[in-house]
Order: C-alpha cells, then structure tokens, then sequence
C-alpha cells in the first residue's frame, strides 16, 4: 500500500532520458537498427537474469513436485469371501452407532431372521429392514433395525477387488464399506471406499482419515474431484481428505447398470482406488490376475508424498454398514429433497428403505508376493 502511494506521487513527465529528443525522435527507439551497444548489452544482461532465475525455478518445482513410485506388484490371491458362507468370518457389530445414527445394530441370529444379511451361491445381500411399520410391535420409534458387519480377519495393505452389484441408497440412509481399526481409531486410519448419504446425488466419495500429518496437498493422478486435503481426524469436522467421483458412482445410475467393481490398492506407496462399469471391468480382473497398472488414471490417489502410508494405516478390517440419520445426513437433509425430517421417515416409512441394500459379489484379497 505504502509502496504504491510513493510512486504515484512521483513526477513521471521528465524522468525519462528519452523525453528530451522530441516526437520526431520517438521511432527511432522501436528500430533495432538504431539500437545503441548500450541498448543490446542490457538485452543481453536481462535474458541471462531470465536463464539464471527461471531454470533453478524449474528445478526446483519439478523437486517439490515430487510422486511416489508405484511400481507395479506381484499379487496373488490371499481370500475370497463368497457364495453362502460370505458371511461366516464377520462380526456383527451391535453397539451404538458413533455417528449418532438412527439406528439399532441387531446380532447375526436377528439378521437372519429379519432377513437382513442373506448369502447365496451367487450373492451376498445386507439391507435395512423394511418389514416394520409404526403400528408394530416392536416399531421403529427409536431406530430402524440395520446391519454393520467387520471382517474378523485384518490387513495391512494389499489389492482388494469388490464386485458391487447394487449400493444402498434412499433418504436417511448413510451406507459405507470400509477399512479400518475400530479399535484403535484413528491411529490406525480409516480408508473409505464407498460412502455416499439420502439419495446418493453426488456420487461417490472415498476419503482417508488420519491422525496429524498426512496432507494430499500434493501431485496427484486421479479422474475424482478432491475435497478437503487435510485427512486429519481432528481437523475440519474430521471430514477427512475425500474424493468424489461422478454421479454414475453410486446410487441408481450405478446399480442400474449392474454395478461394477471397486479396486482399492494399499500399499507404502500410496492408496488407490478404481471404479470400474460392469460392462468394462478389466479382463485381469475377471482372469483373476489384476494388475493396477494396466488400469490406467485412478479415481482417487492418495499418494505417500506428505502422508507416510506405511504408519497412518494399519491393521484394518472390512466393514460394510448402513446408517439410518446420523450426523452427516442431519446436516445435509434440509438440501436433499427428502420428506420430512429424517426420524420421522425411519420410525415410520418402511417403503422408503426397499433400495437401501447392498448386493455384493466376491469380495477378493491379494497381497503382493
Ligand atoms: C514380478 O514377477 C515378474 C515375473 O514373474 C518378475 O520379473 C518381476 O521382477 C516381479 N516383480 C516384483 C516387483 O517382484
Ligand atoms: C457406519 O457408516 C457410517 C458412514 O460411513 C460411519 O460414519 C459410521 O461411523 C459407521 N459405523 C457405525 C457403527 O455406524
Ligand atoms: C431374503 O433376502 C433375499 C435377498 O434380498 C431374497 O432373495 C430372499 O427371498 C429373502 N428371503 C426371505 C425368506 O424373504
Ligand atoms: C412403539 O414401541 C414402543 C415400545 O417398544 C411403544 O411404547 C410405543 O407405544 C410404540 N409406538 C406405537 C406408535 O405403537
Ligand atoms: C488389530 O485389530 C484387532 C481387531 O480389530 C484388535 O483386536 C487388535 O487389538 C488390533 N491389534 C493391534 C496390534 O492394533
Ligand atoms: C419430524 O416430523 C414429525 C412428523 O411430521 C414431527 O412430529 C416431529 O416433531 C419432527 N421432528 C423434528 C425433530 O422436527
């Protein structure tokens, strides 16, 4: 400001040596040929200035522009949870839900019953009841009854193929399938592959959430939209660093093409995650060899630049759930063109969860030889 005001006020008329030589003069300054030595001495000085300073800029933004080495990975498959005992090696988490959701958790033996996680050859399905009306006994007056599984086995790092062939969706719903150590949250990380809330408009989103320092501020390859770069739990609301991918990501538009199949690599390099159409699944996948570097760009990348992977995530389970309210979708009900208010439509609107469903094909894990 100061600067500004000092050399306004400075006499610009006379200043310049050139004003002395008249208008007849003038072209003759536009005219190399007139050019004193003088005159191309300074040229010569200013484009040595431009080399000295702008090739060590250069460099040094190609150095802080630095990108892990994801060279590719030998995997082979570990475990697969398919067919009708896709649910025997997970828990069925019945505590409260710690997002404040609407929700009663019920144990396997009432899933069952209810019909709420069903596995056959083909399919392994896992919804939120729809049989309760608000004339029942019991109702749904303190929450509808949902489930939320977590894969007794845990992992650290690895190629996780997902065949998804429906995504819950519908108002007040909040479904996700995930990674992470609930036990030890959030030192050993969250990884979010599949999330989205109410109708699943806004496509999906998959985000990281971390204890301090691990920032994707950073180069990064991915066709998804990033939002918050910060993955710390206690920043922002711990919304975590997401990455939204197209509308056609989760929700009617991707069941109604059949699904497709969700890639997550972890790995010290960094976590990746693809999304792939039913129709243009990659043929390792099907041939069970996948190899993540034929897939090409990712939907998101969180690379290990400013977030040492290896350390932030750790001994993680599977999970798959379905929230009902909860803190996310009270805060974004108001916009979402649901009816009502969100308790309202869980304790009495049955007919509103009929999509509220996963169906999943195998999921498969490969680790790195
Ligand atoms: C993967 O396997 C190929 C051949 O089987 C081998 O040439 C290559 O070095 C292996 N790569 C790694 C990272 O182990
Ligand atoms: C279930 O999913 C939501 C959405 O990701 C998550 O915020 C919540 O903490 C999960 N766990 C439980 C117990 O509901
Ligand atoms: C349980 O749910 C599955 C999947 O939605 C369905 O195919 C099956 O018919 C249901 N079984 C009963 C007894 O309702
Ligand atoms: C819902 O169930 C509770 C007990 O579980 C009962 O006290 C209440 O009257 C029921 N509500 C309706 C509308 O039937
Ligand atoms: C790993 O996770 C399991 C299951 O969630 C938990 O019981 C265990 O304490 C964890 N171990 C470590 C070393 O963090
Ligand atoms: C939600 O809607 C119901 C039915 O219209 C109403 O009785 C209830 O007071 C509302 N709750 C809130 C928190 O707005």
């Amino acid at each position: 400001m100061k600067l500004g005001v000092v050399s306004e006020s400075r006499p610009v008329q006379s200043s310049h040596p050139s004003a002395q030589y008249g208008y007849a003069d003038e072209p003759s300054r536009w005219n190399p040929r007139y050019w004193r030595k003088r005159v191309w001495a300074g040229i010569a000085v200013a484009i040595v200035i431009i080399i000295v300073i702008a090739v060590p800029v250069a460099v040094t933004q190609t150095r802080s522009d630095p990108y892990p080495n994801y060279v590719p990975l030998n995997y082979s498959l570990v475990e697969t949870y398919e067919g009708e005992s896709f649910f025997d090696n997970w828990d069925y988490f019945t505590g409260y839900d710690p997002t404040h959701g609407f929700v009663h958790y019920v144990p396997r033996e009432h899933a069952q019953q209810l019909n709420l996680t069903y596995a056959s050859e083909t399919a392994a399905v896992l919804k939120v009841d729809t049989s309760v009306g608000p004339n029942d006994e019991p109702n749904a007056s303190t929450g509808r009854f949902s489930v939320r599984v977590t894969s007794r086995n845990t992992y650290h790092e690895g190629l996780f193929i997902f065949d998804v062939r429906h995504t819950p969706y519908g108002c007040a719903t909040w479904p996700a399938l995930w990674l992470s150590d609930p036990y030890n949250w959030p030192d050993n990380g969250e990884i979010d592959i599949m999330e989205a809330i109410n109708q699943a408009d806004d496509g999906n989103q998959m985000t990281l959430h971390t204890t301090s320092g691990c920032r994707m501020n950073v180069r990064r390859e991915q066709t998804g939209e990033g939002l918050q770069s910060n993955c710390d739990h206690a920043e922002n609301q711990n919304a975590g660093c997401g990455v939204r991918g197209p509308e056609e990501s989760f929700g009617p538009r991707f069941n109604d093409n059949g699904g497709g199949i969700m890639a997550l690599e972890w790995r010290d390099a960094g976590i990746r995650m693809w999304q792939f159409a039913r129709d243009a699944i990659p043929a390792d996948i099907t041939g069970g060899n996948p190899s993540p570097s034929t897939w090409g760009t990712a939907a998101s990348d969180f690379p290990s630049t400013r977030c040492d992977v290896g350390s932030h995530f750790r001994n993680s389970s599977i999970i798959i759930n379905i929230t009902l309210c909860g803190d996310l979708v009270y805060a974004a009900y108001g916009d979402s063109g649901c009816p009502s208010n969100c308790t309202d439509i869980v304790s009495n609107h049955p007919e509103v969860f009929t999509q509220a469903y996963w169906e999943l094909g195998p999921i498969q894990v490969y680790q790195a030889a």
